[in-house]
């Protein structure tokens, strides 16, 4: 057991080491520019925030080079992870002068912004606001498409590692 007063934790990285007992799911925020560029990055800070309207948030660090397109953008998608998608979480946390998007499945929504393959859901959303953070930036999307696949379950983060929901064996 660590008790840790808030005046114990002394830097950025204790708090993340505290921060990490929460476990979150793992999307990759992808979108398609007016060009045609695609940009998507990693991340855990994914919330639904509001029923109606339907609205969901993540938070970029500031220095995401990703975030810098991704905020100037109309329309976004969030690819919530399955459990067996963890080599993709960490393609797309690689920064964004490598190749991502090398050999990655996708479709276009209707929108024409690219739904992952494979994950447990895809959420196409209009970028609704933006609001200080500290040293992030907090991006709220309007939902305006969802699909999902029951039958997968979701890749988890906890404590700086993958892991998974442990399911008894059946039968
Ligand atoms: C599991 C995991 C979760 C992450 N969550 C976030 C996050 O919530 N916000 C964020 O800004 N970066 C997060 N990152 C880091 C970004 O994915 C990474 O910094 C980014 O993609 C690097 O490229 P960029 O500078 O081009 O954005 C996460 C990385 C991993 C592996």
């Amino acid at each position: 057991m660590s008790d840790l007063a808030l005046s114990d934790i002394a830097s950025p990285d204790d708090l993340k080491v505290s921060i990490g007992n929460y476990c979150s799911g793992v999307v990759i925020v992808t979108a398609r520019d007016p060009d045609g560029g695609l940009h998507g990055m990693t991340c855990q800070s994914f919330h639904s925030l509001s029923l109606d309207p339907p609205l969901v948030a993540y938070f970029a660090g500031r220095g995401s080079r990703s975030y810098a397109a991704l905020r100037n953008l109309d329309r976004f998608a969030i690819n919530v992870l399955a459990e067996d998608q963890e080599d993709l979480a960490m393609q797309f946390a690689r920064s964004a002068g490598s190749d991502k998007w090398a050999d990655v499945s996708w479709t276009a929504d209707r929108f024409g912004q690219p739904h992952l393959a494979d994950c447990i859901a895809n959420i196409s959303c209009s970028t609704y606001a933006e609001y200080e953070g500290g040293d992030h930036l907090i991006h709220v999307g309007r939902v305006t498409a969802i699909t999902h696949d029951p039958r997968r379950a979701p890749l988890l983060f906890f404590r700086s590692q993958f892991t998974r929901i442990e399911r008894e064996a059946s039968g």
